[in-house]
């Protein structure tokens, strides 16, 4: 019998993979951006895949990898792109990559907090285009950060690196999560708020949940009409938790001061309308794109990958069941 195969949907991800190549036939995908076609018939005969946020794995993937699938390794922290659901049914695991990007999203919504109150991408844009002759003492003025309120949505691993760090930059701190955490609170120095008296008290409203039923839309016009007019919007998660749309209306008409954005409805097109404004500012889902994050995450898909495979419960598991059945 030949090594068990997994098959790898990009070929970034190919250079981390030598570990795995003892024991099992990795086959890794030759290009970047896998047609659905080209997935389909790739994960045939696999015992594990490691895919990334831009592909849907759902039952129909599953099925066509057939019945000896046993993990999906989301090479992510998100893991919206799977159906957890089917997965579960069949007794796949679902695995993905949480702690090792959480300072990196964080340190992008402050640089966003940074880039958008002190003006920095206008500036650079104007001084680019030969605008600058000379200091003026009333150019691009912008806004001063300590004091003001940063709102974080979702007191996850991100959300509460990005209250410390805010912290220490001298702002107030205002949360809201399902839950309550009271030594959090009173360790750093933050304040829960619910939804609404968040959107109405901020400066900056930061998201940092994820994309489920619950939280698609979460931002739409009656949330963007509660935020000050001076407060900016950042999302760094998925987004369509963000109606983008009216979102676009909101920075036209100014309902709110700017926003940054690193994720959008669809990644394949952000709007032309978006990117003409003048208040924001884009990255292209950049927010994890650190050297030592992506390297991070490649060891946890490996670890994740060979652990369901061999019989271990993975550290990273995003439906436990599986193994409770097992285990039952
Ligand atoms: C990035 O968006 C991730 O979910 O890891
Ligand atoms: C993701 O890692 C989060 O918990 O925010």
């Amino acid at each position: 019998m030949g090594k068990p195969k997994i098959f790898v949907t990009h070929v970034y991800l190919g250079k981390f993979l030598e570990r795995l190549k003892e024991k099992y036939e990795v086959v890794v995908w030759k290009d970047k951006n896998i047609t659905r076609e080209d997935l389909l018939t790739g994960v045939k005969g696999s015992v594990g895949i490691i895919s990334l946020l831009t592909e849907k794995i759902d039952g129909e993937v599953m099925d066509s990898a057939g019945s000896q699938l046993r993990v999906i390794s989301n090479y992510a922290v998100g893991y919206d792109n799977v159906e957890v659901e089917a997965a579960t049914k069949r007794g796949i695991s679902v695995t993905n990559t949480p702690g090792v990007l959480t300072e990196s999203v964080a340190e992008e919504v402050i640089a966003f907090v940074l880039v958008l109150f002190r003006r920095i991408a206008e500036g650079d844009r104007f001084v680019r285009e030969g605008k600058y002759k000379g200091w003026e003492p009333d150019l691009l003025l912008g806004t001063g950060i300590k004091d003001k309120t940063m709102g974080i949505v979702g007191l996850g691993r991100i959300g509460r690196w990005t209250a410390r760090m805010a912290r220490a930059l001298g702002m107030k701190v205002i949360y809201f999560n399902r839950h309550r955490d009271e030594e959090f609170e009173e360790e750093y120095g933050v304040t829960y708020h619910t939804f609404d008296q968040l959107l109405e008290n901020a400066e900056v409203v930061s998201l940092s949940v994820p994309l489920t039923d619950e939280t698609r839309h979460l931002i739409g016009e009656r949330e963007l009409k509660l935020m000050k007019p001076s407060a900016i919007l950042i999302n760094t998660s998925r987004g369509p938790i963000v109606d983008q749309e009216i979102l676009i209306k909101a920075l036209k008409e100014k309902w709110i001061a700017g926003a940054g954005l690193d994720v959008f409805e669809d990644e394949s097109q952000v709007p032309e309308d978006l990117r003409a404004l003048p208040n924001t500012v884009l990255t292209p889902h950049t927010a994890s794109a650190t050297i030592e994050t992506r390297i991070a995450m490649a060891r946890i898909v490996v670890d994740n990958v060979t652990d369901a495979i061999e019989g271990r419960q993975p550290l990273c598991l995003v439906n436990p069941d599986v193994w409770k059945e097992k285990i039952d």
